[in-house]
């Protein structure tokens, strides 16, 4: 049975790229191996992961003032590698967090065990439903860098304006290429594949050149951690992730020729504008964000009955609607609506919806 996923990661991938990873997966390119198989060091694979590299770099509009680096690990060991290294004895190893979500919640308190970490803010009293107003917060002086999460994937909410400070990181996890951010305002971005790029298993960090060559990782940074090591061996230090490079590359060239970040992004407010307005108008469905830090990714809805969110769920199952469930910490639903969602996806949902809301009256 075909399905609409709605899964929040790992999620959905386009048809196309799987396609065209089913066709080459017993005999790459006449290799006559799989890529799942062959060694990270052969022509084939050097070829797909730098053409992976540079699609990335054209699509976030990258400039040579960074390196690109494919990592393992996940998000989460970014929570880490970040504070190692880029505090510094020189600043007294301060970093400002502004916590936003679990998951930017979780990288403050890792980074906390490295140095004198600050929570320049926070939107947990409310449940994580609005971003803090960026403008407005104390930012200390001299700190080595000042971390936000652009895309709160649990909450449903996005950051529409990033802190004017000049030594901003981000964990863009769950919003990477769906819309068009400057790289520029950032000395680090990084991001878990597997939402809007990949099968999980990638991790991509894209970081100043400076910071890498000329920095100093705390003396305890793991060898393995260390964005140096990734950078003075093209990502290729130990095995990568190969086929989850390889994914990566086929969904880059699928999103070039959709048009690019810009395109998708049309496409991305577009499908939550359908979900958000049918939710506004609804009397049985509800979104408690605040409607200016409304994700376009992920769509987080109630019925404020949990037994008919439940029913909900298990009908929606049923009709080919799936990965539907709320995240345990906010309950109800939740609509991951990433760049490999199609309209036609969001435009089922709504009628499932509809068609719910009139039976459960
Ligand atoms: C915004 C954000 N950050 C971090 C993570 C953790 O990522 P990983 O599972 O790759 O460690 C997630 C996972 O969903 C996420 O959504």
């Amino acid at each position: 049975m075909k399905v609409y996923n709605f899964s929040a990661g790992p999620s959905m991938l386009p048809e196309e790229a799987k396609l065209e990873a089913q066709k080459d997966f017993l005999d790459y390119k006449g290799s006559g191996m799989s890529v799942t198989e062959m060694s990270h060091r052969s022509k084939w694979f050097d070829e797909i992961h730098n053409e992976a590299l540079a699609d990335l770099r054209d699509l976030m509009k990258i400039d040579d003032s960074y390196y690109v680096l494919f990592v393992q690990g996940g998000a989460s060991q970014q929570f880490e590698a970040v504070p190692l290294n880029l505090l510094t004895e020189k600043n007294g190893k301060k970093a400002d967090y502004i916590v936003t979500g679990n998951f930017a919640n979780k990288a403050y308190k890792e980074a906390q065990k490295y140095g004198d970490i600050a929570c320049l803010a926070s939107s947990k009293e409310a449940t994580y439903t609005y971003i803090p107003d960026v403008d407005k917060l104390e930012y200390r002086a001299n700190t080595d860098y000042v971390h936000i999460t652009t895309n709160n994937t649990i909450f449903g909410t996005h950051y529409t304006k990033f802190p004017k400070v000049n030594n901003l990181v981000c964990d863009m996890s769950s919003n990477i290429l769906g819309e068009a951010i400057d790289v520029n305002r950032f000395q680090l971005i990084y991001a878990g594949a597997q939402k809007n790029i990949a099968p999980a298993g990638l991790t991509v960090v894209i970081v100043k050149k400076d910071l890498v060559d000329n920095g100093e990782p705390l003396p305890f940074c793991p060898t393995m951690l260390k964005y140096k090591t990734q950078a003075d061996n093209n990502s290729l230090y130990n095995t990568p992730p190969c086929f989850s490079i390889y994914m990566a590359g086929l969904v880059f060239k699928w999103l070039k020729k959709f048009g690019g970040v810009e395109a998708i992004q049309k496409q991305n407010v577009y499908k939550a504008g359908l979900l958000y307005d049918f939710i506004d108008n609804s009397s049985l469905y509800k979104n408690n964000v605040n409607k200016a830090d409304r994700s376009i990714m992920n769509v987080p809805f109630v019925t404020g009955d949990p037994d008919l969110d439940a029913k909900f769920v298990k009908e929606a199952t049923a009709n080919g609607l799936v990965s539907l469930k709320g995240h345990r910490l906010v309950g109800g639903m939740r609509a991951s609506i990433y760049n490999a969602m199609p309209v036609e996806g969001v435009k089922t949902l709504i009628e499932f919806m509809k068609k719910f809301e009139m039976e459960n009256k």
